[in-house]
């Protein structure tokens, strides 16, 4: 076992779903993972084992924000030997084009976090997905028929923030969304050569604050964002 996370070794799969909320990593196992076994109860982070459409696949939460994912998602990594890994969460759009329930697929990842800086300040070092996993998550959403967006995301270690009109004016540099963790993902990832990749529902909206959403629209693209997950994990 690690620090945070008590399962065994060989008990996490090398492809692994990282939705925030460990009770929807609990939803998932549920609902989309055939034999789930939990894995991890330590600070209620729930993780699951399972299998989908017959791979072997993990699920498991993160909580919010940067130092929370890197926490787990280091573990995963290092001590489990996790391979992909797929963050699938809320993100808020700052583009008067990015709707409420459409997808954001995190081609990149802006930060106002200190997660890099500290280690490479002289460098506006990029935060980028695994170009293999969009590629193939942008395929699976189109074919669901979602409406997909690829591109920009600011991961802001801040959700009540007092510069919000300056997170929101990032939209016009081609920013789609705010959230809090793909950055430090995918800085993980570089740092141990390993996939990963953000997709984000839009759950409000910054600049059209009037859109909304019910919570059965809400529980529905949450769903499809969950099968554009597994798919594209277990996509050879
Ligand atoms: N800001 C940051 N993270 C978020 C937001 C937001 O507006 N909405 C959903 N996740």
């Amino acid at each position: 076992m690690s620090i945070h996370i008590e399962a065994k070794q060989g008990q996490i799969a090398d492809k692994i779903l990282l939705p925030g909320d460990p009770l929807r990593a609990k939803f998932i196992a549920e609902n989309f993972l055939e034999d789930a076994e939990c894995f991890n109860t330590v600070r209620n982070m729930f993780g699951y084992t399972g299998t989908y459409k017959g791979h072997r696949v993990s699920v498991m939460g993160t909580g919010m924000g940067m130092p929370s994912i890197s926490i787990y998602a280091r573990e995963l990594i290092v001590y489990y030997g996790v391979k992909k890994l797929i963050r699938v969460g809320t993100a808020g759009s700052i583009n008067p084009d990015v709707h409420v329930r459409e997808l954001v697929l995190a081609q990149a990842a802006a930060t106002n976090s200190n997660i890099i800086r500290n280690d490479w300040p002289e460098y506006d070092f990029p935060q980028i997905a695994d170009f293999g996993l969009l590629d193939k998550a942008y395929h699976i959403a189109k074919e669901l028929g979602m409406t997909t967006h690829v591109g920009n995301v600011l991961s802001s270690d801040v959700f009540y923030s007092n510069m919000a009109d300056r997170n929101i004016s990032l939209g016009k540099l081609g920013v789609h969304a705010i959230e809090m963790e793909a950055a430090a993902l995918y800085y993980l990832a570089a740092q141990h050569g390993v996939q990963a990749l953000g997709i984000m529902t839009i759950s409000d909206s910054l600049v059209n604050p009037e859109e909304d959403t019910t919570a059965e629209e809400r529980q529905n693209t949450f769903t499809d964002m969950m099968k554009v997950g597994l798919e594209t994990l277990i996509a050879e």
